[in-house]
């Protein structure tokens, strides 16, 4: 199915998407750093709980190599350098930069440093690799991808949920029209919240950036990009037990509701928060938290996004829930930072991009306006879509 024919198929006709020039910014002009064997230097910064699962992940990845380790906690740095093998750790990004040299800045810090580090990283030469949100403004996003095109380099940002096998199946039925025209779709992610550290619930952290960006990613990667956001948000638990602080105040969103109006006209809801009670496990596979309804079918994505089991399927053909695509394939969600090292060195371009991550930001963003005005948001960026073809 060619693009036009896709893109009619979805009741887009007239609206076909245009690529804004920032989002083309960061494309096409790449230096690969490797073509003889050599693995990409990797520094990762912010030594905290995610990086269990990235270290893990890229120790085990043949395109990479962890050569520098960063943390404000020291000793964070430090017991992670010794787990890993790790000769270099330091406690400032300054020291780092000055440190051993590397190709691949991984920021795995607290959210609201995200756009701070990723700025010097830029500035000193380095690919960045961002865990989400890469910044918290639209502004500050447009202005790392440009920032990147001027220095040669590229930046990604967390989630990978595109990479699921799961998206692919579901991409794929709606490539070839198997959906009809699309009007909606529902997405879900919530838990009780961290309690190992306070950004998660102060200014410009949130159950937005932290889990509805999960869902956000897959449904304007599935449905296309969105023109404009409706938002509720608020806080239902104004304090929090913080293991290494107390009691903190919550003074960022931990409960909200965002409507997005795609191009396409389909219109999808996504719900999250820090106070939904886990009534099921990760692995469970009785729940959807993902469903997409057009006019000839009905997919639920069985688990969650960013580690999906399954894709249930309805159509007037098979009346009752049909579960498909089970294959777990290799996906995980740490894989990010693996994946653009193996992009680094073979050229292979990953499914998702800083566009992507940008469109992302701006709903975000988009979402605390219209909750602080009472208003409909509308949006700007537009990124490369389909993300599957
Ligand atoms: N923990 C998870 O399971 C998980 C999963 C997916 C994504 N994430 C994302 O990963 C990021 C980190 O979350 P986390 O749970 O690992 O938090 P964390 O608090 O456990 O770790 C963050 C670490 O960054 C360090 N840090 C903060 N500012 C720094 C700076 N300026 N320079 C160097 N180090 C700095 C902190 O000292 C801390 O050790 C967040 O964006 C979060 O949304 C976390």
């Amino acid at each position: 199915m060619n693009r036009k024919k896709f893109l009619s198929n979805l009741g887009m006709m007239g609206t076909a998407a245009m690529i804004a020039p920032s989002m083309m910014a960061s494309s096409p002009s790449v230096k690969l750093i490797n073509t003889s064997g050599k693995k990409i230097r990797v520094g990762v910064i912010g030594c905290g709980s995610v990086s269990a699962y990235y270290l893990k992940h890229l120790s085990k990845c043949p395109y990479a190599e962890i050569v520098s380790l960063c943390d404000i906690i020291p000793e964070r740095a430090q017991n992670r350098a010794r787990e890993y093998k790790v000769n270099s750790w330091y406690p400032h990004i300054d020291k780092m930069l000055a440190g051993v040299d590397f190709d691949l800045f991984v920021n795995l810090t607290d959210m609201q440093e995200h756009y701070r580090l990723n700025v010097i990283a830029l500035n000193s030469g380095k690919h960045v690799w961002s865990e989400k949100p890469m910044a918290s403004t639209y502004n500050e996003g447009s202005e790392l991808i440009k920032l990147a095109s001027q220095k040669g380099v590229r930046i990604w940002g967390a989630p990978v949920v595109v990479n699921s096998p799961q998206f692919a199946f579901i991409a794929k039925q709606i490539n070839e029209g198997n959906f009809g025209r699309i009007s909606a779709a529902h997405g879900c992610y919530g838990h009780l919240g961290p309690s190992w550290s306070s950004f998660f619930y102060e200014k410009l952290g949130g159950s937005i950036p932290d889990l509805a960006v999960y869902n956000i990613t897959s449904l304007t990667g599935l449905l296309g990009p969105a023109v404009s956001v409706l938002a509720m948000t608020n806080i239902i638990s104004p304090t929090r037990e913080i293991d290494n602080k107390g009691t903190v105040k919550v003074t960022e969103e931990d409960n909200s509701h965002i409507l997005l109006e795609h191009q396409s006209g389909a219109i999808s809801h996504i719900q999250s928060g820090f106070n939904y009670t886990m009534a099921h496990s990760y692995d469970s596979e009785e729940i959807s938290t993902i469903s997409i309804i057009g006019t000839k079918a009905r997919m639920d994505m069985i688990g969650y996004d960013w580690d999906p089991l399954a894709v249930d399927v309805a159509t007037p053909a098979i009346q009752k829930m049909e579960r498909m695509a089970t294959d777990p394939g290799t996906y995980v969600w740490e894989e990010g930072a693996s994946v653009i090292c193996e992009f680094l060195a073979t050229g292979k371009e990953p499914l998702f991009s800083a566009g992507h991550a940008l469109h992302a930001v701006e709903i975000m963003e988009a979402s605390r306006k219209s909750q602080e005005t009472g208003k409909r948001i509308w949006l700007k960026s537009e990124f490369v879509w389909p993300v599957v073809t």
